[in-house]
């Protein structure tokens, strides 16, 4: 059976290499694991073991076949040592190397070399152009962006990124290619942040900025988003994923962008990691944790937060959740309005990549165009960057949509 199976070449063993080998493999495809690092493939089999295990228990599979169902699949993962030799008959290689322009490139040069003209060569960059990475390739028509969500075994949203060279046929395959293991793939063009790291940026920016001015209060602005449906609020959000990350992900996206201001990342963040308070791993973050459990919200960050006279009225939590939505919904007609992807398709995106419990444009829908553009105007009275209408929401309430 062996034979049959298709073969893809992962480059990168790192979290997101084994998340995506764990996908293929499970997916009923081959895979020709590869890294730069002695031991680094030992270590992502280790962890896919594991993660299928959990998988099959998830699935309700029996603890007798167990060993059997993980076996089987582990037995379609190869780790060459070298990148000649992983890409030799592969039908698909994704990158998921250091997140760095220069060694993607690099990569990109080498694996066009080995890999034989018909290969999808995709990369998993989250922040760098699809674009200036397939320039290194000698045909860059067949390099995408196959963007998975962390961790991937888990999260059914895949990006598929459309370089300034990529050609339709290319996107296509490697669109057939991921759902065949079972992913949503969704189309974007290569912009800053694609759809789910821009059009989210707001749902940790938003309170930040609103914790700052003292309008409200890690808990009250949790509970204000929990309250309003969404799984997690965003400080413990950004205390799962690490402040650090965050960070990194609103810098790309802020620099990646042209430096807007709605887009600059907050000052507590960069506070909190220069104090080396990056969230649950570092034992506190907003909260504080103790065991894994949070103990509370952390002591207030002094200096950083507005308190006292002519600090705001706090907001309540329909205010708080509704103005954060709107920082959302913005963000989405921008990126419509930019043409990076479909309406649909940014609906889905975050529901899928970001677990929200409707999307924009639905939220939008639900609400009234006209409404809406009545709450943006006026908010941008107070932030103009962030709030003043966008123009494809302008368009549409013009014309009665
Ligand atoms: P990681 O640091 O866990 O793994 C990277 C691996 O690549 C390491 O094992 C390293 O030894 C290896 N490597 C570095 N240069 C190499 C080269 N030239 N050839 C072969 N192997 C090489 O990184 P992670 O988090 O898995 O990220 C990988 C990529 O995926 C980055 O581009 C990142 O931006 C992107 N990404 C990360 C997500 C996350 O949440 N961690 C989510 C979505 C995308």
């Amino acid at each position: 059976m062996s034979e049959e199976r298709a073969l893809v070449a992962v480059v990168g063993a790192g979290t997101m290499g084994a998340g995506i080998a764990q996908v293929a493999l499970e997916g009923g495809w081959r895979v020709a694991l590869v890294d730069a690092q002695p031991g680094a493939t030992d270590r992502a089999r280790a962890r896919i073991r594991e993660g299928l295990a959990r998988r099959a228990a998830k699935a309700g599979i029996d603890t007798d076949t167990l060993d059997d169902w993980i076996e089987d699949r582990l037995a379609h993962l190869s780790t060459p040592g070298s990148v000649g030799t992983a890409v030799a008959d592969v039908q698909l290689a994704i990158e998921a190397i250091v997140e760095d322009l220069e060694a993607k490139r690099r990569l990109f040069g080498q694996l066009s070399d080995a890999a034989g003209e018909e290969v999808i060569l995709a990369t998993n960059t989250s922040a760098l152009s699809v674009t200036d990475i397939a320039e290194a390739a000698s045909r860059p028509e067949r390099v995408v962006g196959l963007h998975f969500f962390n961790p991937a075994p888990v999260l059914p949203l895949v990006e598929v990124v459309a370089g300034r060279r990529t050609a339709a046929w290319a996107a296509e395959r490697a669109a057939g290619i991921v759902e065949g293991w079972d992913k949503a793939p969704i189309r974007v063009a290569d912009s800053p942040g694609f759809i789910v790291n821009r059009v989210n940026r707001p749902f940790t920016l938003e309170p930040l900025r609103l914790l700052r001015s003292g309008a409200g209060t890690i808990d009250s602005i949790d509970a204000a988003m929990t309250g309003a449906g969404f799984p997690m609020g965003p400080f413990a959000l950004m205390d799962l994923i690490g402040i650090d990350v965050n960070l990194a992900a609103a810098r790309g996206l802020f620099e990646a962008s042209g430096r807007p201001p709605r887009f600059r990342p907050s000052p507590i963040q960069e506070e909190l990691v220069a104090a080396g308070r990056l969230g649950r791993k570092a034992g506190e973050g907003f909260y504080r944790y103790v065991d894994g459990r949070s103990t509370g919200a952390a002591p207030r960050f002094v200096g950083v937060i507005r308190h006292g006279p002519g600090a705001p009225a706090p907001l309540d939590a329909e205010t708080i959740a509704e103005r954060v939505i709107l920082a959302i919904v913005n963000e989405a007609f921008r990126a419509l309005g930019d043409g990076i992807a479909e309406e649909q398709d940014i609906d889905r995106a975050m529901r899928l990549g970001a677990n929200h419990p409707f999307g924009p444009f639905e939220w939008v829908a639900r609400s009234g165009t006209h409404e809406v553009v009545v709450m943006l105007d006026a908010l941008s009275d107070e932030d103009a960057d962030t709030f003043r209408p966008a123009l494809a929401l302008l368009r549409r309430a013009r014309s009665g949509g």
